[in-house]
């Protein structure tokens, strides 16, 4: 479904993703991990269409999207929650939703993907004519992933949506990204919960200084001895 192939890229003049291919199938949850600063946003980001490589290509469903807009990427069905929610907060909960479904695609269905998101999250349903900036931090990335569901995607990326919540959260954060993956839905994270990622996904790579330095099945890398040294404290 996503092929990232001879990917670089970085800031200015410099360089932060070296080279680095990965690719999805239709359906796998896949993981992303590596320590702080290792560049998994910047390929979020670079993916999606906020960032262009320098070198190397990103194909969807065998579609080259390295040089499409971010809209335009969203439209075909992959879309990315980023890091830190990016919410409008002083917009209410039901606003931020109905933000998401801009794609001309989803628009006129937009109340039944609402509904199919509050299903998911009752809690947002609860909370709808709330401002975005009133939730919890739960809430928040319930709400940001609820957001980038209103596109009706097929693949989402999602960056480290369990950053900064109470560890209860955290579990509630993961048990969703379950129950996605359950409706078919595939799915790249990005996390920095390494235990707790290796139990939900199926596959992951691991990223360091914007190198890939492996990749395997979780339980393989579950397993692996740098793993377990440096991501997993064992
Ligand atoms: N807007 C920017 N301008 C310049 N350099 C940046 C910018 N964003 C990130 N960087 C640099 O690029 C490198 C990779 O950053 P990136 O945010 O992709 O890492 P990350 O793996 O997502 O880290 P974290 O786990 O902290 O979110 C870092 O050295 C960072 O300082
Ligand atoms: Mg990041």
């Amino acid at each position: 479904m996503l092929r990232v192939d001879g990917l670089s890229t970085g800031y200015g003049h410099v360089q932060v993703l070296w080279d680095l291919s990965l690719n999805v199938e239709e359906g796998e949850f896949v993981a992303l991990i590596g320590a702080n600063s290792a560049g998994k946003t910047t390929l979020l980001k670079t993916i999606s269409g906020v960032m262009r490589p320098w070198s190397g290509t990103v194909t969807f469903q065998g579609k080259r999207i390295d040089t499409m807009h971010p809209n335009e990427i969203v439209d075909l069905g992959l879309s990315h929650i980023p890091e830190s929610r990016k919410l409008f907060t002083d917009m209410s909960v039901k606003e931020n939703l109905e933000m998401g479904a801009y794609p001309r695609r989803t628009w006129k269905d937009r109340a039944n993907t609402m509904r199919w998101v509050f299903e998911l999250f009752p809690r947002l349903e609860e909370r709808k004519n709330q401002l975005a900036r009133t939730l919890s931090g739960g809430e928040q990335q319930m709400l940001a992933m609820g957001r980038g569901l209103m596109s009706r995607p097929k693949m989402v990326l999602i960056d480290e949506p369990s950053n900064g919540l109470a560890p209860i959260v955290v579990a509630e954060v993961f048990q969703i990204l379950k129950s996605l993956h359950a409706e078919g839905i595939t799915i790249l994270l990005v996390e920095q919960n390494v235990r707790q990622t290796l139990q939900v996904a199926d596959r992951a790579y691991v990223i360091e200084n914007g190198r890939l330095v492996l990749q395997g099945a979780c339980s393989f890398l579950q397993a692996n001895e740098h793993v377990k040294k440096a991501y997993l404290a064992l």
